[in-house]
């Protein structure tokens, strides 16, 4: 109980001074448009209109508005109050009739959501799970949530990021460059501190295994790189397109899946 009010608390705290820049440093950035685009085209392959799917860490709301324009019944969760109140905001300019339902919600806390009704689906996207400690606490949560055959659709950070390991090296900031490497790392943000945790496909495999299957791994952000270079990449337009053709060949690769700026997990309830 512990535990869960203060990760509420600190990731709350902390992504709420991020809240209002969030959309036009990653949403709405080359980068995060090109990056998010890969979760769009598998989303949209596993979450068919008519499905009713809970989104962890929904952030500004970039993806609930997604899937609710696709016929997709959300209810979106995250830890910060301010993310929570910007997409708020964002559905009554945007499409007051969409059929989201916003609340404030850490993910360690799933158990205070109602018992009924079960979802179809689940969706994370953009390292919100990166944040929470104990995953094979959230994949029993979530399984006493979801109906049989159910699919999960997560993107997480990677614990091997070529481009990051490459860029801060080549600056002589070599903890930096290997920070994802030992598998959990501080972080801060405005000066709220927090730790991220770097689970690989096998840890995140033996965390979700007794409930989930998994089903497939794709790498997302490869050769495109993490949205730090944002202001580098968008000089080269052409060499960004060659990344993005890249990435469309090798993602779902053995070894390439895993050494992007994330990778995206799906798996189904067994
Ligand atoms: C990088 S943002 C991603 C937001 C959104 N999913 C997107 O794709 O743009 C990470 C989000 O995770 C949320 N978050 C971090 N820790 C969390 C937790 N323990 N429970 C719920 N949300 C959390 C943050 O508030 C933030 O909105």
């Amino acid at each position: 109980m512990t535990l869960a009010l203060d990760s509420q608390h600190i990731a709350g705290a902390a992504f709420d001074t991020l809240a209002d820049q969030y959309d036009s440093l990653f949403t709405f950035s080359t980068v995060g448009r090109t990056q998010r685009e890969v979760v769009w085209e598998r989303a949209t392959a596993v979450f068919p209109a008519g499905y009713h799917v809970l989104e962890l860490n929904c952030g500004t709301g970039e993806d609930a508005m997604f899937l609710a324009r696709r016929g997709v019944r959300v209810t979106a969760c995250d830890a910060s109050g301010k993310m929570i109140e910007y997409a708020e905001r964002r559905k009554a300019v945007e499409a007051p009739a969409a059929l989201i339902d916003f609340r404030r919600l850490a993910t360690e806390n799933l158990d205070e959501l109602p018992a009924q009704p079960l979802f179809d689906g689940v969706f994370s996207n953009f390292s919100g799970l990166n944040c929470v400690a104990d995953l094979r606490a959230v994949s029993s949560k979530l399984a006493m949530r979801l109906h049989p055959g159910a699919t999960l659709l997560l993107c997480l950070s990677t614990r091997f990021c070529l481009w990051e390991m490459l860029h801060y090296a080549a600056k002589g900031d070599f903890r930096k460059a290997f920070r994802r490497c030992r598998g959990v790392s501080p972080a801060s943000l405005d000066g709220h501190s927090f730790s991220v945790y770097y689970p690989t496909v096998r840890s995140l495999q033996q965390s979700f295994g007794p409930e989930f299957r998994l089903r497939s791994v794709t790498g997302v952000g490869i050769a495109v790189p993490p949205s730090y270079l944002e202001r580098w990449i968008t000089r080269y337009p052409r060499l960004l397109a060659v990344m993005k053709r890249f990435d469309e060949v090798v993602r779902n690769l053995p070894i390439f899946r895993n050494i992007g700026d994330h990778m995206l997990l799906f798996m189904e309830r067994v």
